[in-house]
């Protein structure tokens, strides 16, 4: 099978397309055979090494398509069965094993593409808002990148809560998206001060949370966005990883709260994983979700759709078709 590997880290050129065994699945275990992956920007960490792997190994991180083989002691899904999943190395493949426990039936209706695009940042939308911060009526919200892929989900799943949603972009199409998405304010932060901008809007208050996933260069002016007893929800580092911290600036800050959370922690039942899944398939079903589709890319080109993602050049989201 034609599959995307790394044999070392580095640049979007050490992404290469191989010939590999088809994988057979071992006890536990299902084999998927890939209709759609999903890019995402856990699949750059996984590249550079600031996620190091194991190598040679292939990349992507959730894909849907179709069981066409179980390993021993099998029972929560079937040959035939569609499914998608999320968080499990491998997906930029014609083919991936999975364990059996992580798979996702999806509804008749879910195509392969919105069910394989929604799943990891769809998950992650929803963890934040329901688990992280439960976001309710009455709540402010800061969203960096809101019009990325993580960003245009968290913003609709904090609507439906109820929430206030302040979001930042850098261009003025991103912020018609994620305006277009539901955020009541939006601050083009390459061009004013997002601090400024979101003391203005609150009356000097501040925000009850902020759902920073850019990392190095927001870090410090989100803390100072917060309300006493405010919540930072460090979620990723697209701009790069946070330096070193003081514990003790939270409490001279307003006795913050810092949580660095991973979608990972927050599916580790069947049970906990598919309340989520189930939820974005019922509110996509119920047009309360819209998943936006930026580009659809073979497999092959894979180099292209991480070099778009890593540049701030994607609206929402990037898949594969092997
Ligand atoms: N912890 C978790 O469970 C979890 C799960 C999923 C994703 N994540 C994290 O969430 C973040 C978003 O992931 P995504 O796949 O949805 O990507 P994305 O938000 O679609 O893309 C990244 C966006 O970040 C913004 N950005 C700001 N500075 C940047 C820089 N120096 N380089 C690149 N981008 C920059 C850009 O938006 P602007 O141009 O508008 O600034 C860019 O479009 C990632 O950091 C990812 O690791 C975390």
């Amino acid at each position: 099978m034609k599959a995307i590997r790394i044999h070392d880290h580095g640049g979007p050129e050490v992404l290469a397309y191989d010939d590999v065994p088809i994988p057979q699945p071992k006890a536990g275990q299902a084999r998927v055979k890939i209709e759609a992956s999903g890019v995402n920007f856990i699949d750059i960490y996984h590249r550079t090494g600031l996620y190091p792997m194991t190598r040679p190994c292939v990349l992507g991180s959730e894909a849907a398509g179709i069981v066409d083989a179980v390993g021993a002691g099998v029972g929560e899904v079937k040959q035939g069965d569609r499914v998608a999943y999320a968080m499990i190395p491998g997906a930029y493949a014609e083919y991936a094993v999975v364990p059996a426990a992580k798979l996702v039936p999806v509804p008749d209706d879910i195509d392969a593409k919105s069910a394989a695009g929604i799943m990891l940042q769809g998950m992650t939308a929803h963890y934040l808002t329901h688990s992280t911060y439960p976001m309710q009526k009455g709540a402010t919200a800061l969203v960096h990148a809101a019009a990325g892929g993580v960003g245009l989900l968290l913003i609709q799943v904090a609507k439906l809560l109820g929430a206030k949603v302040i979001g930042t972009v850098s261009t003025e199409s991103k912020a018609d998206l994620a305006r277009r998405a539901g955020a009541d304010e939006i601050i083009l932060y390459t061009q004013a001060d997002f601090l400024t901008e979101v003391k203005r809007i609150t009356n000097g208050e501040g925000v009850h949370v902020v759902y920073d996933s850019v990392g190095a260069s927001t870090f410090e002016k989100s803390l100072d966005c917060l309300r006493p007893r405010g919540y930072l929800v460090l979620f990723g580092q697209s701009s790069g990883p946070v330096a070193a911290f003081d514990p003790a600036k939270l409490a001279a800050k307003g006795s913050l709260f810092l949580t660095r959370p991973s979608l990972a922690h927050y599916t580790l039942s069947r049970a906990e994983l598919f309340r989520r899944a189930i939820d974005l398939f019922d509110w996509m079903r119920a047009g309360k979700l819209t998943l936006r589709i930026d580009k659809t890319l073979p497999l092959r080109d894979a180099r292209e759709a991480q070099q778009l993602l890593e540049n701030r050049k994607t609206t929402g989201k990037l898949i594969l078709i092997p």
